[in-house]
């Protein structure tokens, strides 16, 4: 999760015997990046597995050297998201690690398949950040009849009565973020764990004024406020073809910045991006005990 997911929580999911994975932007440079493969090589127990998530389209500028630094690490898998994962298979199958791609519809995870994913990710409407439009029984169940590789099911699982329903619907597993959010190694604000605690399903928004792509926020008194829907300039600007991009770098620019002064800093301006799934979110936990109350 973007700002939320390092290097500790990453291995302490490794040690309750789960994969864990961290978004790649996590670090300004590369050298950090750098760092972050290696610390987690080290701390990796037998039998465990990581993965870094790219970014995969021009949003990203720093996609290539990201790449090039994971390949030359190592790692178990790269997850891929926004884009064309390509490239990405190519160069990371030759370093010998999987890639499983996020997707939010058929024509999209037979695409991937045919690139050569090692899965598709089923990113349902009940998801955190940038959700489908899917129910999770539609797009798992479908994906799970029409692909050959194995499907993981990504949105809306808080409990582990939440998990078999996802496995009933033909997922090899399921991807969970939200319900981490509230632990005790994210590296986000303890106002925004406790968010997780405080606020439930039915608090969830989504809102244009992060990324200018719809993503769900907790609905806090700040997000209340300023609304969810792009501003009247912006909805002026996004009418005309030339200037529609620009728009969208600077909503996305700014809309970034908010969101990681609000996630890492004490701040009026509660931003907070989370799924649904922090309904089952009662109290701030360490990573072991989340894993041990999704699976038991
Ligand atoms: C705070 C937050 C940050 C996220 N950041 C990313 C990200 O950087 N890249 C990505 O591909 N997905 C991101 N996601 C989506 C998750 O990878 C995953 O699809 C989602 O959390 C699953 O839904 P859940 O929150 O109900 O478990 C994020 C989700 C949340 C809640």
């Amino acid at each position: 999760m973007f700002l939320v997911s390092n290097v500790a929580m990453v291995t302490e999911a490794m040690n309750a015997g789960i994969a864990g994975c961290i978004p790649a932007l996590n670090y300004r440079t590369l050298e950090e990046l750098r760092a972050a493969l290696k610390q987690l090589k080290a701390n990796k127990p037998e039998g465990g597995s990581f993965g870094f998530n790219l970014i995969v389209n021009k949003s990203n500028v720093k996609y290539k050297g990201q790449l090039e630094v994971i390949c030359e690490e190592g790692c178990d898998f790269i997850i891929t998201s926004l884009g064309s994962p390509e490239e990405t298979i190519k160069q990371a199958h030759k370093a010998g690690i999987k890639v499983f791609c996020d997707v939010v519809d058929l024509k999209f995870a037979k695409k991937v398949e045919g690139l050569g994913a090692d899965a598709a990710i089923a990113v349902n409407n009940e998801a955190g950040g940038h959700r489908g439009n899917m129910t999770p029984e539609e797009l798992t169940g479908l994906l799970s009849k029409e692909l050959s590789i194995p499907v993981i099911s990504a949105g809306g699982v808080g409990c582990k009565a939440d998990i078999d329903k996802m496995l009933s619907y033909g997922a090899e597993g399921v991807s969970v973020g939200s319900p981490f959010i509230a632990s005790i190694e994210a590296g986000v604000t303890d106002e925004y764990k406790q968010a997780c605690v405080d606020y439930g399903a039915d608090d969830i928004v989504m809102t244009e004024r992060i990324s200018g792509t719809p993503c769900t926020v907790i609905n806090t008194p700040y997000v209340q406020k300023i609304g969810t829907k792009q501003t009247w300039l912006e909805s002026v600007l996004n009418k005309n073809r030339k200037l529609k991009k620009w728009v969208k770098m600077i909503r996305f620019s700014i809309g970034m910045k908010a969101t990681e002064k609000a996630a890492k800093k004490a701040t009026y301006k509660t931003v907070w991006v989370a799924g649904p799934s922090i309904e089952h979110t009662k109290e701030i936990l360490p990573v072991k005990d989340i894993v041990a109350k999704l699976t038991t």
